[in-house]
C-alpha cells in the first residue's frame, strides 16, 4: 500500500506568525472531509487455520479463504472489539506457564491462528478520498485484506498499524476487510492474549490532510520552570496525496482548559504533489494552567489545514503544560518542584477480558491506583493501548513508555518512531523506556550503541523528554548504563549498589523503574503452598525482589533515586511465581486481577496520601482458632494507632516512617478495632468483624448509569454476606449470573490465582454437515456462457456419467469443459439454521456455481476449501447444484467432496463464578439503546439479589454502519 508519509519531507517553515482575531475553532466551515469511525463493532471471528495464509502470491487482488471476496463468513461468530481468544481458551498444564496455561503458541497450532472478517459499504460521498484502515493494536503476526487484495503485514503485536486502501476500497459498494491473526509466537514472558484486542478505524480524509500523528505540540518554560507564560511550539506535518501540488494554511487555534481560544497561528502550506511538507511555529500561553497529577488540566490544540479559507482538514489534539526533569541531586522534578514518583508496572490484562479491555476499564484501573496515592504508572514492557495514556492525561497519572525491544534494526527503529509520533502529544508521559532487563546485551558494547541510536532517534522525535531503560546491573555502569540518560533500577536496592553507583556516577540522574514487589494472595493470611496462595502481610518477595517496606525505606531516604515503579499494580495472567501449576497467575500485584485491594493497597496508601486513615489485617473470621495468637498488623499515616479488641484496648503503638504495627492478639470472636492518632486527637478508625455464615449476595456497580454507546461498561462487585450485610471475607461461593436489558456480560472473575473457572462463557455455533453425492457430468461448450440450458433444476442428466467428488482429482481433462450436477433435499427446518453453507472441498478449474438455475459465484482459487452463503438460495425439497467449470490444468473437477453445512446456535450460556474470599466482579458491557438493564445473581441457600443499571441515551462514536 501506499506509504504517504514516506514519500519525501518537504518544505519546513520555521517561525510562526501570531494572529491578533482569535478564530474560534467552530467558526471554521465544516468542510472538513476527516472522518474517524470506529470499526470494532460485528466482526465475524473464527479461530482456526484451514486456510493457510490466505495470501495469493501468484496474482493480485485475488487472495483465497476468508482473505476472498466470495467467502461465506455467515457461520462464523459475531464478536466486537476489543477482543481477545486466548481468554476465551480453557486451561491447560501442557500451556506455557508464562502465559498463564493457555494452551496457545508452540504445541497448540489449532488455538493459535484466527481471522476476523468485517464487511461495511463506502457511499458514493466518499469517492476522491483517502481511505485508510488503522489497528491500534493486534496480537499479532496479523495480515490484512481488503476486497482479496492483500494490503499489509505486521508482526509486532504492541505497534499500532495503518494502510491507505483508496486504491483498493470501492466506493459506493460493499469493501470486506479480512485480517488473519497469528499468535503461535510470543513477544513477553507474561500473558498476552490473542486477537485484535485495540481498537481499529476506518479513517477517511481529502487528498490535502494532516498526515497520520502529523501533529506535534509542547509547551515549554524558560529555565524549564513554569513562569508567567508558556512557549507552545507547533508542528504539523501535512501531506498532500494527489499529483498537482497545493498551497494551503496551517491554523493552529489554542484552547484553554476552560474551552476558551487562547490564541491563533497560522503558517501558508505549500506542499508538492505526493509529497509532504513539515509546518513550524509557536504560540506564548499567559497565565498557563500547569497540568500535574494532582491538577490534571489540559488544553487543546485544533489544527486545521485551509485551501483558499476552506478547511479541508481538522484534528484536535489534547496537550499539557508542565515542566518534567530528572535532577542527579534532587531526583525528578514536576513543575520545577521535587516531586516523588509513586508508580506502578502493569501489563495490560483484566480479570475477564484478558488484554482486551474496553476503554472504561482502563479508567476504572487508573482510578483504583490513584486511591491508592499512586501518581505514575509504567507501561511494562510495551506500548499502552492510545486510551490508556488519554486516562492518565484526565485522570493525572504520569507515564514511563515503554517500548518492547532493545534493537537498531529497521523494524524496530520504525516502532519507536511510531511509538514517540503517536505518544509524544501526552501531557502525562514523562519519561520513554527503551527496553526492559536486556540480560544477554544490556552490558555489551553493542547494548549501548543500539540503546544510544534508540536514545537519539528519541531525542529527535521528542526533545522535551528523557529517556531510561530498566536495567539489573546493580553497580555496573558498562553497556546501557553509560548511555542512557535517566539510570533505571530494576531492583537491586542496597548501598553496595545503588549508593556505591550514585557516588560513582554523580551527575547521572536515577529512577527505581523496577522496584518492590511483595508476592501476596488477596484474604489468605497463611502461604499455603497446597492451594498456591501466599500470604498476603507484606512479608514475602522472590529473591530478587524486596518488600513494599524494604524498598519503599531505602527510596524514602535517597531523593536523588526519584521514586519509582512497584512491580506491579495488579496481578497478571501468567508468571505465577512462587508457584506453578495449577497456579496461573502473578500474585505480584497490589491488587488482584480484578482490582480488588490486597492489603498492601492500604500499605501505600499509608505512605502515599495524606487525608487520614487506619487499615487492620487480618479479618476475623477464625473460628477454631479461639484463644490462639493472630498476627494483627495496622497501617497508618497517623502518628499512634490503638487497637482493641471487642473494647478493651491492645495498646498504642507510634507508627515510624515506611513501616508497620503489628500485635500478637488472642482470637476471639466480636470487633477488632483501630483509632489512629494525630497529635494525639482520633483522625481515623477501623475495624474487622467476626461475620456470620453467609447469607445473601450483595451486588454493586462501580458506575450504575452506562453510556449507551456499546462501549462503556459496568464494574460490578459481588459480594457474599452475611445477615448484617457483612462480607463473609472467607466465602467462596459459585454464583450464577444473568443480565436482561440493553447490554450483556462480557467476562467475569475473582482475583484468584488458581482459579480455572471460565472468564468467559461463549456461544459458538454447533455444525451438522450432509455430504452431497450422486454427481454427474458431462461436456458443455463454454462454461462462462450467461444461457446454460444443462444449469436448470429439471435439466434430465440421468444419462451423464457419475462421478465421485470425494476423490482428490477430477474427470475434466486439459482444456476440456464440462458441468457438474447434483441434487440434495432440505426441510424448513434445516433453513431455519443460523448458517446454511456449501462447503467445497476442492473446484478445480475456472467457471461458475449455481444454485436451482441460478448463478451465485465465480469458482475461486482451487487450493483451499470453498465455502458459501447459501441460505437465501435454497427452498425446502429439492435444490439442484451446478458448477460448470473450464480445465486449463489436469485432471480437473469437484474434488475432496461437497458438503451442506447447517450452523445452529446454541442457547445462550448461562454465566457463573465463585466468590474468592468473599467477592467476585461482573463486567457488564452496555449496548446501543438506551434502556433499564438489571443484573441477577444467585446461589443456593443464599438471598439473590438483583443490581438495576440504566443505559443513557447518547450519541455514540461515529462508528462504520454494516
Ligand atoms: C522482572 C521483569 C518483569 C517480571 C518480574 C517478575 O525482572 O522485568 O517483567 O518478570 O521480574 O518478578
Amino acid at each position: 500500500m501506499k506509504a504517504l508519509l514516506g514519500l519525501c519531507l518537504g518544505l519546513l517553515v520555521p517561525g510562526a506568525l501570531a494572529v491578533a482575531a482569535p478564530v474560534a475553532a467552530s467558526d471554521a466551515p465544516a468542510t472538513a472531509p476527516r472522518e474517524r469511525l470506529l470499526l470494532d463493532f460485528g466482526w465475524k471471528f473464527h479461530l482456526g487455520n484451514e486456510w493457510g495464509s490466505g495470501k495469493n502470491l501468484a496474482k493480485s487482488g485475488s487472495s483465497v479463504g476468508p482473505a476472498g471476496v466470495g467467502f461465506s463468513d455467515a457461520s462464523w461468530r459475531v464478536v466486537d472489539l476489543p477482543h481477545d481468544w486466548a481468554v476465551e481458551l480453557p486451561f491447560d498444564q501442557h500451556a506455557d506457564a508464562g502465559h498463564g496455561f493457555k494452551p496457545i503458541g508452540n504445541g497448540f497450532p489449532q488455538n493459535s491462528v484466527a481471522w476476523y472478517r468485517r464487511s461495511f459499504t463506502l457511499p458514493s460521498s466518499d469517492t476522491g478520498k483517502r481511505v485508510w484502515l488503522e489497528f491500534d493494536g493486534v496480537f499479532r503476526d496479523a495480515t490484512v485484506f481488503v476486497n482479496g487484495w492483500f494490503v499489509g503485514h505486521h508482526e509486532s503485536g504492541y505497534s499500532g498499524f495503518r494502510y491507505d486502501v483508496t486504491d483498493v476500497a470501492e466506493v459506493g459498494a460493499r469493501n470486506v476487510v479480512s485480517v488473519r491473526v497469528d499468535a503461535s509466537d510470543v513477544e513477553g514472558w507474561f500473558y498476552e492474549g490473542a486477537g485484535i484486542y485495540r481498537h481499529t478505524w476506518l479513517v477517511k480524509s481529502g487528498a490535502l490532510a494532516v498526515a497520520p500523528d502529523g501533529v506535534f505540540v509542547h509547551g515549554s518554560f524558560k529555565n524549564n520552570t513554569p513562569g508567567e507564560s508558556a512557549r507552545v511550539d507547533l508542528e504539523a506535518r501535512v501531506v498532500n496525496a494527489a499529483a498537482a501540488p497545493a498551497s494551503s494554511q496551517v491554523v493552529w487555534t489554542v484552547l484553554a482548559p476552560d474551552g476558551k481560544v487562547i490564541t491563533t497561528v497560522r503558517r501558508p502550506a505549500r506542499v508538492a504533489g505526493a509529497a509532504t511538507a513539515d509546518v513550524t511555529g509557536s504560540a506564548s500561553v499567559a497565565a498557563p494552567v500547569l497540568w500535574s497529577p494532582e491538577s490534571p488540566r489540559l488544553y487543546q490544540l485544533v489544527t486545521t489545514v485551509e485551501v483558499g479559507g476552506h478547511a479541508v482538514d481538522r484534528v484536535t489534539t489534547a496537550f499539557g503544560l508542565r515542566t518534567f526533569a530528572f535532577d542527579a541531586k534532587k531526583g525528578f522534578l514536576l513543575n520545577g518542584r521535587p516531586y516523588v514518583i509513586r508508580g506502578t508496572c502493569n501489563h495490560q490484562d483484566h480479570a475477564g477480558v484478558g488484554v482486551a479491555l474496553p476503554d472504561r476499564l482502563q479508567a476504572f484501573r487508573l482510578e483504583r491506583l490513584k486511591e491508592m496515592g499512586s501518581n505514575a504508572y509504567r507501561t511494562a514492557h510495551n506500548p499502552p493501548t492510545p486510551e490508556l495514556l488519554d486516562a492518565a492525561d484526565r485522570i493525572g497519572l504520569l507515564v514511563m513508555d515503554e517500548t518492547r525491544l532493545l534493537g537498531s534494526d529497521a523494524a524496530n527503529l520504525d516502532r519507536v518512531e511510531q511509538l514517540v509520533r503517536r505518544d509524544r502529544n501526552h501531557a502525562s508521559v514523562a519519561i520513554w523506556s527503551l527496553a526492559n532487563e536486556e540480560f544477554g546485551t544490556q552490558g555489551t558494547p553493542s547494548g549501548k550503541r543500539t540503546a544510544a541510536t534508540m536514545q537519539a532517534l528519541i531525542k529527535r522525535l521528542d526533545p522535551t523528554r528523557p529517556v531510561t531503560y530498566n536495567s539489573t546491573a546493580g553497580n555496573d555502569r558498562a553497556g546501557i548504563n553509560e548511555v542512557v540518560e535517566v539510570r533505571g533500577w530494576s531492583y537491586r536496592i542496597g548501598v553496595d549498589r545503588m549508593d556505591a553507583y550514585h557516588t560513582a556516577h554523580p551527575a547521572q540522574p536515577n529512577v527505581g523503574s523496577e522496584q518492590g514487589s511483595t508476592i501476596t494472595t488477596r484474604g489468605i493470611y497463611a502461604t499455603d503452598p497446597a492451594r498456591c496462595y501466599m500470604s498476603a502481610y507484606d512479608d514475602n518477595q522472590t529473591e530478587w525482589s524486596n518488600t513494599a517496606k524494604q524498598w519503599a525505606g531505602f527510596f524514602g531516604t535517597r531523593p536523588w533515586l526519584s521514586g519509582g515503579f512497584v512491580w506491579t499494580g495488579f496481578d497478571y495472567r501468567g508468571e505465577p511465581t512462587p508457584y506453578d501449576w495449577p497456579c496461573v497467575n502473578s500474585h505480584f500485584g497490589i491488587l488482584d486481577t480484578a482490582g480488588f485491594p490486597k492489603d498492601n493497597f492500604w500499605l501505600y496508601q499509608s505512605w502515599w496520601t495524606a487525608p487520614a486513615m487506619v487499615h487492620v489485617l487480618p479479618h476475623w473470621n477464625w473460628h477454631g482458632r479461639e484463644g490462639q495468637e493472630i498476627d494483627v498488623r495496622a497501617y497508618s499515616n497517623a502518628d499512634e494507632v490503638e487497637l482493641a479488641l471487642n473494647g478493651q484496648s491492645l495498646g498504642r503503638q507510634k507508627m515510624a516512617p515506611f513501616s508497620e504495627l503489628k500485635w500478637k492478639v488472642k482470637y476471639a470472636p466480636g470487633t477488632l478495632s483501630a483509632r489512629a492518632f494525630r497529635d494525639g486527637s482520633v483522625v481515623a478508625e477501623t475495624r474487622v468483624e467476626t461475620t456470620g455464615p453467609a447469607a445473601a449476595i450483595r451486588l454493586h456497580a462501580d458506575r450504575t448509569q452506562l453510556r449507551g454507546d456499546g462501549e462503556d461498561v459496568a464494574v460490578v462487585s459481588v459480594a457474599v454476606v452475611d445477615g448484617q450485610d457483612r462480607v463473609v471475607p472467607n466465602a467462596n461461593v459459585p454464583i450464577a449470573f444473568s443480565l436482561a436489558g440493553p447490554g450483556r456480560i462480557v467476562g467475569v472473575g475473582n482475583g484468584d490465582p488458581a482459579s480455572h473457572e471460565p472468564d468467559v462463557f461463549v456461544v459458538a455455533p454447533v455444525m451438522r454437515a450432509r455430504p452431497i453425492d450422486g454427481w454427474r457430468w458431462n461436456k458443455i461448450a463454454n462454461p462462462y456462457a450467461d444461457n446454460i440450458p444443462e444449469v436448470a433444476p429439471g435439466f434430465d442428466d440421468s444419462k451423464w456419467q457419475t462421478t465421485d467428488v470425494r476423490r482428490a482429482s477430477g474427470p475434466l481433462g486439459l482444456n476440456e469443459k464440462g458441468l457438474f450436477r447434483a441434487s440434495f433435499n432440505v426441510t424448513a427446518a434445516d433453513l431455519a439454521a443460523h448458517a446454511v453453507e456449501l462447503w467445497f472441498g476442492k473446484i478445480d478449474g475456472g467457471g461458475h456455481l449455481y444454485i436451482n438455475g441460478k448463478r451465485f459465484a465465480p469458482t475461486s482459487d482451487a487450493r483451499t476449501p470453498s465455502v458459501f452463503d447459501v441460505k437465501a438460495l435454497l427452498h425446502p425439497g429439492t435444490n439442484t447444484i451446478a458448477v460448470a467449470l473450464a480445465n486449463w490444468g489436469t485432471a480437473a473437477g469437484v474434488n475432496k467432496g461437497v458438503e451442506l453445512r447447517l450452523h445452529d446456535l446454541p442457547p445462550s450460556p448461562a454465566w457463573s463464578r465463585s466468590t474468592f474470599n468473599g467477592l467476585a466482579q461482573v463486567i457488564v458491557r452496555a449496548g446501543k439503546q438506551p434502556g433499564s438493564l438489571q443484573l441477577a445473581a444467585r446461589a443456593p441457600g443464599l438471598a439473590p439479589a438483583t443490581l438495576p443499571l440504566a443505559a443513557a441515551a447518547v450519541t455514540p462514536r461515529p462508528s462504520v454502519e454494516y
